[in-house]
């Protein structure tokens, strides 16, 4: 039995998805503060669903007695950095608290494996060099960042205290089906769905800021492997840099809307470029992104049309 934090959720389902086609047994724990059943319908039938929240002890206590989990991939968590700066008590408790209260009830429950997401976007911070590599400082400017990386440290103090494996996974920025366009991160569904609306985008800054684009598929794929191999960290990106106003392009050339753009003052706590070396994944855990951003574009607007259809 694997058990799935944030199972409901954008990269959580597909991640359940992956797991139950490779034949795992799943159960999932959400509080469905984000995520919903609907992301869940096509496995709806083959999974436990627990609904409780990764910050209450004894609903998580209650989960490992009764499912005994032989590993935990932890993706529950408060995703929204700007939240993250305007509460960040509550951000803390959710991602920090959350993971130290998971990992700590996993190594009284003798859970053989432990698989974290992480964030290669916001735990390195500025970057000192590109692509950024495992390697890199760790300097977050979020409050989002230094929550996701306590989590991290709190996974390796108790892999290491209690011998339990583990795998850290820092995603670069994930896109896809199901991401929610109305969150603030996510640029992709949200930029689709104004196009589709007929909306000016809106973007922060010259639009020259770059990140690493990687569909939300290859994530799970590499996720569910983690479950079987690798040990300590993984970046999980493309290791290509594509800037916003490349998106832009993109969008436009996918939808065949002639978007309007607007540009806007840039938003504190957001790096100006950064691109993920994913070399280490690729070694160790088979890592190989087969989709690519057009596609991957392509197949979140059939999504998002299917929605608002
Ligand atoms: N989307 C990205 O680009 C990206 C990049 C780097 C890292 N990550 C990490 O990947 C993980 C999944 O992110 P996502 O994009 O799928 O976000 P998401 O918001 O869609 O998924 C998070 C899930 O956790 C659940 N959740 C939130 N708080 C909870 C709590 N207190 N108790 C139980 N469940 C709770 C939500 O209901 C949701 O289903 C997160 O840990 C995030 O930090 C995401």
């Amino acid at each position: 039995m694997i058990l799935v934090t944030g199972g409901a959720g954008f990269i959580g389902s597909h991640v359940v998805e992956e797991l139950v086609d490779r034949g795992h047994d799943v159960v999932v724990l959400d509080n469905f503060s984000v995520g919903c059943e609907e992301n869940l319908r096509e496995v709806r039938d083959d999974i436990e669903i627990v609904r409780a929240d990764v910050t209450d002890p004894r609903a998580v206590e209650r989960t490992f007695r009764e499912y005994r989990p032989e590993a935990v991939i932890h993706l529950a968590a408060q995703v929204n950095v700007r939240y993250s700066m305007e509460s960040p008590f509550v951000d803390a408790r959710i991602n920090a608290l959350g993971t130290l209260n998971l990992v700590s009830l996993a190594a009284e429950h003798d859970v053989e494996r432990f698989v974290y997401a992480s964030s290669g976007g916001a735990v390195y911070g500025e970057p000192e060099y590109l692509p950024v590599d495992e390697e890199h400082p760790t300097r977050p400017i979020s409050n989002y960042g230094v929550s996701k990386l306590a989590g991290e440290y709190y996974v390796r103090v108790y892999a290491e205290r209690d011998g339990f494996e583990y795998v850290i996974l820092r995603y670069a920025n994930v896109y896809g089906p199901r991401q929610d366009p109305r969150g603030e991160a996510g640029v992709i569904p949200i930029f689709l769905l104004r196009a589709a609306r007929g909306e000016p985008l809106t973007i922060f800054g010259d639009g020259e800021q770059t990140r690493d684009f990687v569909f939300v598929e290859d994530v799970a794929r590499v996720t569910a492997e983690a479950v079987e191999r690798g040990d300590g960290v993984y970046n999980i990106g493309t290791g290509r840099e594509t800037s916003v106003n490349d998106i832009v392009n993109a969008v436009k050339a996918v939808t065949g809307v002639d978007v309007e753009v607007v540009y806007e003052d840039p938003r504190p706590g957001e790096v100006r470029r950064i691109y993920l070396d994913p070399s280490r994944a690729r070694e160790e855990l088979g890592f190989e992104p087969r989709v690519d951003l057009e596609e991957g574009i392509e197949r979140t607007w059939e999504w998002i049309r299917r929605k608002i259809a």
